[in-house]
């Protein structure tokens, strides 16, 4: 663990988390298999990508990168935003700014170490400072072994989305 890196990442490297987002889409479809199909790789990396770029146009996201050697082998994305049009906002009582954790990966070799602790604990603080002490994330229900770590990061169940995907049917 002494020997991994984290710096600060921009815009510019967007482009090389790829094979990081697609493991956690693997994850995704590895925790909860009854929810299939799941959309290609390709089309995951496509949507993540064009979301992760509308985040740095409209917002000033935190992209922490961890690497080993110079490889890219985790990284965690969070941005700030004002409480006020979010969900939470009706509900809760919160700070005037909100963060969300739009993801965290560590590739699977580098896991159970630490790094994904390490990245989420300096996200927070990063969020901290740019004034979010509220943060928010989504998880799949059945990726049980992250929420494990969400919770013991101080995270709890608020928001529960259900769907129903019945289009996939008709396409
Ligand atoms: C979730 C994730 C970022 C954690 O990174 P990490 O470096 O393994 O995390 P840490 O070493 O700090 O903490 C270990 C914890 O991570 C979780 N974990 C998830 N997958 C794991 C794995 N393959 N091996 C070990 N721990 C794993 C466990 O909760 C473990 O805690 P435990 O001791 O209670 O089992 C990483 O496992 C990952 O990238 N998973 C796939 C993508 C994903 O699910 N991202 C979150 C989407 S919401």
């Amino acid at each position: 663990m002494e020997d991994l890196a984290v710096e600060t990442g921009g815009v510019a490297d967007l482009d090389s988390l790829e094979p990081l987002w697609v493991a956690v889409h693997h994850q995704h479809q590895q925790a909860m298999p009854e929810l299939a199909p799941y959309v290609s790789d390709k089309t995951t990396w496509r949507e993540r990508r064009s979301l992760y770029h509308q985040l740095f146009a409209e917002h000033e996201p935190v992209l922490l990168l961890a690497r080993d050697a110079g490889r890219l082998i985790g990284y965690a994305l969070g941005y700030a935003m004002p409480v006020t049009g979010t969900w939470l906002a009706d509900t809760w009582a919160t700070g005037d700014l909100v963060a969300e954790v739009e993801s965290l990966s560590v590739l699977p070799d580098y896991r159970g170490r630490g790094l994904g602790s390490r990245l989420l604990d300096e996200l927070h603080e990063r969020l901290r400072q740019q004034g979010a002490s509220d943060v928010i994330l989504g998880a799949l229900p059945g990726n049980t072994d992250a929420i494990r770590l969400y919770e013991r990061h101080g995270y709890r169940p608020t928001w529960i989305y259900l769907s129903r995907l019945d289009g996939r049917d008709r396409a």
